[in-house]
Parts: C-alpha cells; structure tokens; sequence
C-alpha cells in the first residue's frame, strides 16, 4: 500500500509516496481504508522539523485526519463498508492516517456524518475534538460570554459554532476582514481585528487559539484555554482566581460522534477551501496550505 512519508525534515519536497506493509488489526482495533484526509498546521510543523523532541523516529507516516471505509471492524460493532471518520494522535503513537490502510484504537473511530461526503468529513476530526474538548474543558454554559481568538481558523471556526449552539454568547478576534463576515454570520456578537477593542475582565472564559494571550479580557474567576502549544504556557492568573490550561487534543470516538451529530443537526458547518484529489497532490496540498489565507481546510482524496 501507498504511504506518506518523511525520511528527513524540510519543505514539502521531503513528502514521498512509498510503498509500505499493510498493517494488521489487533484486539480492540479497526482497520480502515482511507478515502480522505487534510493538512493541519501539526502535519506542517513535523514536516519541517519543528516539533522537535517528541517526534517520533523516521522515517514516518504522517497525518491524524481520516476519512474512510471499514475494512474489518473487530468487535468494534462498526461494519465493513460502513463510512467512518477517526483521529490518530500520529506524534504519541506514530500511527500517521497518510496510508491507504490505517489500523486504529476502536475508541479513535466514529461513523460519518451522514450529510457530507467523506471528502468534507475529512475536515473534521483534529480541529473538531480540538474545538470540542476545549469548550469541554471552560465548561461554558448558556448565557456565558466566550471570547475566541482566531475564530474563523479550523479550530476557532468550529468552536464558534458549537458553543453558539450551547446558547454562549460569543465575541471573536479574528485576523482580516473576510473573517469578520465569517464570525458575523456564524453567532458571533462583536467581531474585531483589534484586541484592543475587547473589553476588560468581561469573559467568562477565553478561548485562545493562537497564542493571543488576551488575558486582561478574561473575568476575574474565569476560565483561559490555550491551543497554542509552541506559544508556550498562559500566564499565570491564579491571583485573580482564573484556571489557566494549554489543552492538548485526545483520541476521542465519542467526541467525533457527537460532533458528526451536529453536522447533520445543521448546527455545525465543515468549511473546506480546497480539495486535491491523488495522494500524489500531497505536496501541493502542503504548499497551499503554506500559501496561508485560506477560508477552511485543504482536503487530499485518496
Ligand atoms: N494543542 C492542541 O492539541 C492543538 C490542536 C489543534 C491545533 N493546535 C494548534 O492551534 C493553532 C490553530 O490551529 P488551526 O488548525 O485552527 O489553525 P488555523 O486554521 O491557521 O487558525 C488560526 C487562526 O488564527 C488566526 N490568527 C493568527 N494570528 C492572528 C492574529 N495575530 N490576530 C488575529 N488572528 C490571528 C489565523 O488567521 P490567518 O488565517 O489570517 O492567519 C487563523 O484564522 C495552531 O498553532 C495549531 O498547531 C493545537
């Protein structure tokens, strides 16, 4: 089977196609086919060396995104041939999702929404369970105010639309005027490029998904969630009572259910900007994405 792999650190020219095993379910595992996949800014950064300690050996698959079809299910209660979506945790297990065939954790797969092809659904799982798992974690009920930081990216984009669904009120920082539309029409209240513009100890929790460290805008008592790992920790607010996390993303098959329910509820939209179709795209893909100024995902098909 085809595999994307790096031998070496660099720009997307290290990316090659190889040929590599089929990999074999164990227990309590689910053997994919992969149809598609997209680009995140961690496939990006482990290409170019930038993770550093951590990295797994190479060379190396890469990838944690996977839209695919069943092709043994275990006793996972997913069937062959059934659509499903997945996240592999590729620094911690050093199982990438660019391969035709991909083995996984039953409990990192989840069926596909119902209501988009596979392509889109490719698009969701990592910004997904990390938009998720981070509203999760500030615990924003109905009728608390939320910023978001980054607001229109693939995390901040999702995370606008689900905590808007929860009933939050949600202001959101973004980075250029196409954004501002963006947040507008997905629930957010005041929508701004400057930080300067948001208010002071007015949030019940933040949402920071690019190392903005807006903290003067969190309440005293508030809740202050990072994504941002290479920016580095949150300041510390523990004199003014706020809980701080730079909150890293978990293999998370429920959390992939729920969120393929909102998609088909109507209440969650995958925005993609573009799809390549041929793994042999790979390096394109990367390059768009290195491009920036995207409005949504870059998507590969298989
Ligand atoms: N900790 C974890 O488990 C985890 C999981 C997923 C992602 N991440 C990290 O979280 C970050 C966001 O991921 P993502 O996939 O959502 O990336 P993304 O799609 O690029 O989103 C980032 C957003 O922040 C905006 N932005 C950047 N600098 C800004 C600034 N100074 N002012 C206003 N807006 C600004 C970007 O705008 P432009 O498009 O104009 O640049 C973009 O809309 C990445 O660093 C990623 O590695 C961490």
């Amino acid at each position: 089977m085809r595999a994307v792999q790096i031998d070496r650190f660099g720009t997307p020219d290290v990316l090659g196609i190889v040929e590599a095993p089929e990999p074999e379910p164990g227990p309590g595992e689910v053997l994919v086919r992969t149809v598609a996949t997209s680009i995140n800014p961690v496939d990006d950064k482990t290409r170019e060396g930038a993770i550093g300690e951590g990295t797994p050996p190479l060379p190396l698959t890469l990838g944690w995104d996977l839209a695919g079809i069943v092709v043994d299910g275990g006793d996972s209660g997913l069937r062959a041939g059934e659509s499903v979506i997945a996240m592999s945790h590729q620094l911690g297990s050093g199982r990438g999702t660019w391969a035709d065939l991909v083995v996984l954790p039953a409990h990192a797969v989840a069926t596909a929404p119902r209501s988009i092809s596979l392509v889109e659904a490719a698009a969701l799982p990592l910004p997904g369970l990390t938009a998720l798992q981070t509203l999760n974690w500030l615990n924003v009920r109905a009728g608390e105010r939320l910023l978001i930081t980054g607001a229109a990216g693939a995390v901040g984009g999702l995370a606008l639309q689900i905590a808007h669904a929860r009933g939050a009120k949600v202001d959101a920082l973004v980075s250029r005027d196409p954004h501002l539309t963006f947040a507008r029409d997905h629930g957010a209240g005041l929508v701004t490029t400057d930080p300067r513009a948001l208010a002071d100890r007015a949030y019940d929790a933040v949402f920071d998904t690019f190392g903005a460290f807006v903290t003067d805008a969190v309440a005293d008592g508030g809740r202050y969630a990072s994504i941002a790992t290479q920016a580095g920790p949150v300041p510390d607010l523990s004199s003014r009572g706020v809980r701080t996390t730079v909150n890293q993303v978990r293999e998370d098959g429920e959390g992939l259910s729920e969120l393929a329910e909102l998609v088909d509820s109507g209440s969650l939209r995958v925005r993609v900007h573009s799809s390549l179709f041929g793994l042999q795209e790979i390096r394109a893909a990367h390059e768009r994405f290195l491009r920036g100024g995207l409005e949504g995902k870059v998507t590969v098909a298989f």
